[in-house]
């Protein structure tokens, strides 16, 4: 199948066509939703929470993205490979985004990157498309401001709220912006951005009337240690499949099960260590 491009992405939404997107962030993940037909590979900054242990996206730098969206690069040949902009790597100055974004792309090989908010990221958004770097916005909950927020909760409940996301995702529509994720906002609100807008939106605990999906991998997979959100649906336990693996595997070694003849090696034929036992 053809590579999924920014027109592609575009080309869906006129169509009608959902985009779907998942997170990988490696090469085996990410050869396997390529290989599934997934049209969009995330390398999230949830790199932190579900693959590196940390408690919250704003302990993940620069080095550890470009570092997994090199690894999951290798693994896609059709998808779209978008890699997060970590916290703060986009706030500093527009030079500095402009060169975090720059190492993701060339040291990492995204072909577009994704950043939290609008307003003053707005600016961001018009230079990083100005230097031919493709952009997917992402509002609603914004997991880089958790500490502002205290905590994790739906955005956009109220109308001024709504009214202020809708404002933001036209400008960042205007800005450059290619797709858009909405994380955790109303669903009638989700589809008025979506009919509004001519880019997708990618939804994300954002109801069932966006262009699109996302999920994060590990969620879906069924690989999430502890609470998994209740926008997410698993579609494997590859997390209790594992543990029953390992189980079985420390018990075989435990009772010497394993290995046995099968997966040994033998001297050559006549020599003295294959009479010796
Ligand atoms: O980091 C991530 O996985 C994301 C998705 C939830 C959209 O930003
Ligand atoms: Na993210």
């Amino acid at each position: 199948a053809s590579r999924v491009t920014v027109r592609t992405v575009l080309e869906y939404k006129e169509q009608g066509r959902p985009v779907v997107m998942v997170t990988a962030y490696d090469y085996p993940f990410a050869r396997l939703a390529d290989a599934a037909g997934v049209d969009m590979i995330l390398v999230g900054d949830s790199l932190g929470n579900v693959v590196l242990g940390y408690p919250a996206t704003v302990f993940v730098t620069l080095d550890e993205m470009v570092h997994h969206t090199r690894a999951a690069r290798r693994g896609v040949e059709r998808a779209l490979l978008v890699a997060d902009m970590p916290f703060l790597t986009f706030h500093l100055s527009v030079d500095d985004a402009l060169r975090a974004a720059g190492r993701l792309v060339q040291e990492g090989g995204a072909e577009a990157v994704k950043l939290e908010g609008a307003g003053r990221v707005l600016e961001v958004v018009h230079r990083l498309t100005g230097a031919g770097i493709p952009v997917v916005g992402h509002l609603g909950l914004l997991p880089q401001r958790v500490h502002a927020l205290g905590g994790y909760r739906v955005q956009g409940r109220d109308e001024a709220e709504a009214r202020q996301l809708l404002d933001d995702a036209v400008a960042l529509e205007q800005a450059g912006a290619f797709a858009l994720v909405l994380e955790m906002v109303p669903r009638e609100l989700a589809a008025a951005i979506s009919r509004r807008l001519r880019i997708p939106t990618i939804g994300i605990g954002a109801g069932p009337d966006c262009d699109g999906q996302v999920l994060v991998l590990h969620d879906l997979l069924g690989l999430t240690q502890g609470r998994v959100p209740r926008f997410a649906r698993r579609y494997a336990e590859l997390g209790q499949i594992a543990l029953e693996a390992l189980q079985r595997y420390a018990a075989d070694v435990r009772a010497r099960a394993f290995p046995t003849d099968e997966h040994s090696y033998h001297m050559a034929a006549g020599e003295a260590g294959s009479r010796a036992g």
